[in-house]
């Protein structure tokens, strides 16, 4: 075998060490999958073999779960027949495991996700190393697909459905403790006694899972009880109300868990197998897995690269502001070990910047994320000071001052002044040109732009924004400083808005425009929810600010001119904030009011700005909203295609997803023009355009695709193989 060694000691233990060569981490290859099914017959048969322990070979962990881009090559390239009987293979061969008759442990000395947390599942016994990192758990709902390898059969069997729910349709993982005290792990003891402890539970444990034990009931009920049965009812109405029926995967697992508890475990096996084929064949979990993991993944190993560049590491960076953003950033670069230096105003904002950090590191120290060494290690590398003296020696300097053009171009001097020769300039500006802004720098080919989300600490994209003068190094360089403080970067040209705020807002201002014609505001909130966007677009506006919504609409109606068409949509934001100085979330008045102590409430004076016209809705009219709602941002993302704000689609869908939240399930507004097909788009938005306006035009590019049968990740695939 390739990918596991057996070695049976003297006691008749047989280790199996799975260890795949040339990885630095253990995943579930196509061979790995053929190996396990040698092992149950193996273990059954060889009289010498009394028990056995899994472990692994690597010291990252056990394993990550499914190779995906090797299985899903695979599944790719087979019907669904071929595709059920891979899946359905390695639930055999678990299962061949679980009844070979002699007890089987696993010893997890560090993370076990997905198809990895499945092998030890079917163990008899499962012990990790009592480490708060280690992740164990099955993520698959968050890519589009359901746990294939057992794991929505053995995980209710094990806790019962109730609990199982939020593991297996949330994607939810868990640290070892929260593991044992749910009943998924059997023990948890210091990482050096893993191995020791599975040996010693082998030579008395027991070989039959609760399962295969005639008098085995789910704990808390199955469907047929009728307590399990309500269960159902009450799961199938939340999980509605959670993702309005956008995943299929959340649906499958559901009616997999459902099907299957009422079957022996062979035949629930296969009816796993056959929901893990089924939702693997819809455009969603396409989709999903395509942005979500592979494009990510690519783009977290710097896919976005200028070619030919030496590798660069930024050791000291300096912060230009110790706000909200500023001492964000200060946090990711300390937690990756970047010496910081965080300069304001006065050294009591500055302390104040670092008092932000502080908060952050004893959240995670409280959590045991943290060693207190750990802790100590990040609050040391964060200088807070007032004097630019100090930027001295950094090798980047992100500037993260106050959004005005004349007091950055002030910093980006004081700062240039003590930055070495080939130090880099990121902004961190977001709403501003790039190419303007390194009008003031004396570097300009060293100047860049970089686009965090708030809060830094939570969100995983940054927007790197090339300035017309920007060198193709800089560019590598605030690369690598993303990915050394572990965020994925998108690379955009600079454009209004670069590419995330500028799509974005087209969702508030579809959902602003909405309300101008007369819908409610209500039901444009629901609606907005149910495309999959996290919130509606009007509580979105209150969240960003309803004052900024409408200074950025008035900045782009003068910069313009004649080619801007004012309309309802400019009326409503300008009586919202210059009428009732409404600002937002943020003064506690928006569309929304928010109430010191309760939930927010819709402000009753709407009605009197926005007279409601449409308040009940059919399912066709709220069709014909989420399109308009979905659209708006997809054929924004298809003119910054074609203007080339974006090049690659790896960095539209992503952005999307990361950036603003669009809605996961499509994998993007890219991939959701490519599912639908740039002709349907195209014409689609023909429609929506004579309807409601100009806004939804289709770009040329779109018509020249729709005109060759063209998908932009297609052309992406050609014009990468040129
Ligand atoms: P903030 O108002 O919380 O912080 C700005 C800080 O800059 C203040 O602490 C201020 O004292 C400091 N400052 C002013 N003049 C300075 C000087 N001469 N030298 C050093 N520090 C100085 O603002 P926030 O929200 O942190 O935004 C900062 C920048 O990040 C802005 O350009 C903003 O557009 C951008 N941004 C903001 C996002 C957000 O969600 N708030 C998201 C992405 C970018």
């Amino acid at each position: 075998m390739e990918t596991f060694k057996i070695e049976v000691d003297a006691d008749g233990i047989a280790l199996i060490t799975f260890d795949v060569p040339g990885k630095s981490m253990n995943t579930l290859t196509l061979q790995a999958m053929k190996d396990l099914a040698e092992i149950g017959p193996r273990l059954k048969d060889d009289a010498a073999i009394k028990g056995a322990v899994f472990t692994s070979g690597k010291t990252t962990g056990f394993c990550a779960g499914a190779d995906l881009n090797d299985v899903m090559g695979a599944l790719a390239k087979t019907d669904a027949k071929a595709g059920f009987e891979l899946v359905n293979g390695l639930s055999n061969a678990l299962r061949a495991i679980e009844t070979c008759g002699k007890p089987v442990a696993a010893a997890l000395n560090g993370l076990a996700l997905g198809g990895g947390f499945e092998l030890a599942l079917a163990c008899h016994y499962r012990v990790a190393a009592d480490d708060n990192k280690i992740q164990v758990g099955l993520p698959e709902g968050k890519i589009g697909l359901i746990p294939g390898a057992g794991g929505t059969q053995r995980v209710p069997r094990m806790i019962g459905v109730m609990a199982a729910a939020p593991l297996l349709l949330e994607g939810k993982t868990l640290r070892p403790q929260e593991a044992l005290g749910m009943g998924l792990l059997n023990a948890v003891v210091p990482a050096d006694q893993v191995l020791e402890n599975a040996k010693t539970w082998v030579k008395t444990g027991g070989a039959v899972q609760p399962w295969d034990k005639k008098d085995f009931k789910i704990p808390g009920g199955g469907p047929y009880h009728p307590q399990g049965a309500q269960m159902f009812m009450v799961g199938s109405a939340m999980l509605r109300k959670s993702t309005y029926g956008n995943y299929p995967a959340q649906i499958n697992i559901l009616k997999a868990v459902y099907e299957g508890l009422q079957l022996p475990m062979e035949a629930a096996l296969r009816i796993e197998s056959r929901y893990f084929v089924k939702t693997l064949a819809t455009p969603q979990a396409k989709a999903m897995i395509r942005t979500l993991f592979v494009s990510m993944q690519e783009l977290g190993k710097g896919a976005a690269r200028p070619a030919g560049i030496a590798p660069w590491e930024a050791k000291k960076v300096s912060v230009l502001g110790a706000g909200m953003m500023g001492a964000g950033i200060a946090y990711v670069q300390a937690m990756a070990g970047i010496d910081t230096v965080l300069v304001d105003v006065t050294q009591e904002a500055a302390d104040k910047g670092k008092g932000h950090v502080e908060d952050l590191v004893k959240k995670q120290a409280s959590r045991g994320r943290m060693t207190p060494e750990k802790a100590e290690k990040v609050l040391g590398a964060v200088h807070p000071t007032s004097d630019y003296h100090h930027v001295k020696g950094s090798d980047l300097v992100v500037e993260a001052v106050f959004e005005n053009r004349e007091l950055k171009a002030k910093v980006t001097a004081l700062a240039e002044a003590e930055l070495s020769a080939d130090g880099v300039f990121g902004s961190n500006t977001s709403t501003l040109p790039i190419t303007g802004l390194a009008e003031a720098s004396v570097r300009p080919a060293n100047f860049i732009g970089i686009h965090f989300f708030s809060p830094v600490d939570k969100m995983g994209l940054v927007e790197i924004i090339k300035g017309a003068k920007t060198s193709d190094e800089t560019i590598a360089r605030a690369i690598d400083y993303v990915l050394k403080i572990k965020k994925t970067p998108i690379v955009v040209n600079d454009s209004r808005g670069f590419y995330t705020s500028r799509c974005f807002m087209t969702f508030l201002q579809e959902g602003v425009q909405m309300l101008a014609d007369g819908y409610a505001p209500a039901l444009i909130d629901n609606v907005g929810r149910m495309t999959g966007m996290p919130r509606g677009p009007l509580e979105m506006t209150d969240d960003v600010a309803v004052d900024l919504a409408y200074k950025i609409a008035d900045q782009t109606a003068k910069d313009l001119g004649d080619a801007y068409v004012r309309g309802p949509l400019d009326d409503v934001l300008k009586a919202l904030v210059v009428g009732h100085e409404r600002f937002g979330r943020k003064n506690g008045k928006g569309f929304y009011d928010y109430p010191e102590n309760g939930s927010k409430t819709l402000w009753p004076g709407l009605a009197e700005i926005a007279p409601v016209k449409i308040a009940s809705s059919t399912p066709e009219l709220v069709a014909e909203m989420k399109m308009r709602l979905l659209y708006r941002q997809a054929v924004e993302a298809a003119r910054c295609m074609e203007e080339g704000v974006v090049t690659d689609p790896r960095d539209a869908d992503v952005g999307a997803i990361l950036g603003w939240g669009f809605a996961p399930w499509t994998g993007g507004p890219i991939s959701l023009i490519d599912t639908v097909g740039a002709a349907a788009f195209a014409a689609e938005c023909d429609r929506l355009a004579k309807t409601y306006g100009p806004r939804f035009a289709p770009t040329q590019q779109l018509r020249d695709m729709a005109a060759k049968g063209e998908t932009f990740y297609g052309k992406a695939a050609k014009s990468k193989a040129a």
